[in-house]
């Protein structure tokens, strides 16, 4: 038995590609593009295990993904290659639309045909798990209730518009030619690894750095966090007992305002790392414009996945944004690793108004 990752090299898709191997025997086969968000630093422990395979390509490579099914014979794919950044959709809308649109199609129709040649016993056991966001159900107002599996899409963004159009593909590839398949809707994530693009990485470096850490609007803007490890344990079980053409809404019940997230996080860092001068990190709190289209608050109602599944989160927000916090401080090279020329530039062209 063998499981396929897509994305494998990015945040979440690294970190369940490392507790897979650290739970169980099964290999694991990682095909990623690796684009900026790609990093094999992350998979540097297990690049010698047996157990591990990394094929450098695209979901969109046919031919490639032909032969990686033909090769390897998966009993499962779990699909977390996207481009990720609401921000980076806004610059450059492209690249979502081929990688989260036509890659998925690619893959799907790939995932197809190797299906359709699997014994009836094998074709049944199959599954497809697509792994996708809490952002295509749109924004919620204060007193809206958080997000079920039945609310509408509403996707705001071209990236969450890229996210909804692959979940409708993969739903129909279930309706319309019974492909097994799975997917989850999750919220917010934060841990190790996490490219420092996203706020809760950018702010400790920037903190860590004496730089500004932008703020955008008025920073009551609310996300719905969860540590990435949860959402990994979360993703293994809906692969291993999850029916079959439904979906999961996975989420940790931590609703929080930016602002809260931000002050938080300096509040960690004055007690692990104070600043030689004594002055707290949120002093180095700046507002920023605001992004275009901001949406106002997440919130995942995860009753189903609690009570059909019987998943639940390990970490609270405080136990997770404290080891993210020593994790950031006690992994530098990792960090120095990824702050290419590249990731410098967007900072400067993102940040500059
Ligand atoms: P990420 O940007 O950190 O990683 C994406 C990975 O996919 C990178 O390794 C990249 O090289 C790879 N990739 C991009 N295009 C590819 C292509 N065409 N072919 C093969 N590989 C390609 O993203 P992430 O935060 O790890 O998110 C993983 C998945 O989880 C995404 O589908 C995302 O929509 C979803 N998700 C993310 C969050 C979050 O908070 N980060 C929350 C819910 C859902
Ligand atoms: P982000 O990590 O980009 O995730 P998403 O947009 O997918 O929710 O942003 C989380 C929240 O933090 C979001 O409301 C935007 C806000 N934010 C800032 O205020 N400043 C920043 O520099 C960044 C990157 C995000």
């Amino acid at each position: 038995m063998t499981v396929l990752v897509t994305g494998g090299a990015g945040f979440i898709g690294g970190n369940f590609v490392l507790d897979w191997l650290s739970q169980l025997d099964e290999p694991i086969v990682n095909l990623d593009k690796l684009t900026y968000a790609g990093n094999l630093q992350t998979l540097a422990e297990v690049e010698g295990d047996d157990r591990y395979r990394f094929v450098h390509g695209d979901i969109g490579d046919r031919e490639l993904l032909n032969k990686i099914l033909n090769e390897y014979q998966p009993r499962a794919i779990l699909n977390f290659a996207a481009e990720s950044h609401v921000d980076r959709s806004i610059h450059g809308p492209g690249e979502f639309i081929q990688t989260n649109v036509v890659g998925t199609f690619t893959l799907l129709e790939a995932v197809r045909a190797y299906w359709l040649g699997q014994d009836d016993q094998a074709k049944s056991a199959f599954r497809f798990l697509h792994v996708s966001t809490d952002e295509v159900y749109g924004t919620l107002s204060a007193d809206d209730a958080p997000f079920t599996e039945t609310n509408r899409y509403e996707p705001n963004s071209p990236y969450s518009a890229s996210k909804a159009a692959s979940d409708h593909l993969v739903r129909a590839w279930h309706h319309t030619y019974g492909l097994p398949v799975l997917t989850t809707n999750c919220s917010n994530n934060y841990g190790p690894y996490h490219f420092p693009e996203k706020l809760i990485p950018l702010v400790i470096l920037h903190a860590l750095a004496g730089k500004a850490l932008p703020i955008y609007g008025d920073g009551q803007q609310v996300r719905d966090w969860l540590y990435v490890k949860d959402h990994c344990s979360a993703i293994r079980r809906v692969l291993e007992a999850g029916t079959v053409g439904e979906t999961y809404n996975v989420g940790g019940w931590n609703e929080k305002t930016n602002l809260d997230v931000v002050t938080r996080i300096c509040s960690l860092l004055d007690e692990l790392s104070p600043r030689q001068d004594g002055i707290s990190y949120a002093q180095q709190i700046t507002y920023v414009q605001d992004r275009p289209g901001h949406d106002r608050r997440y919130a995942i109602d995860a009753r189903k996945i609690e009570r059909t599944l019987g998943w639940k989160p390990a970490e609270t927000f405080e136990t997770g944004l404290r080891k993210t916090v020593v994790w950031y401080l006690e992994n530098q090279s990792w960090v120095e690793g990824v702050t290419s020329g590249q990731y410098r530039q967007w900072l400067e062209t993102h940040y500059r108004g």
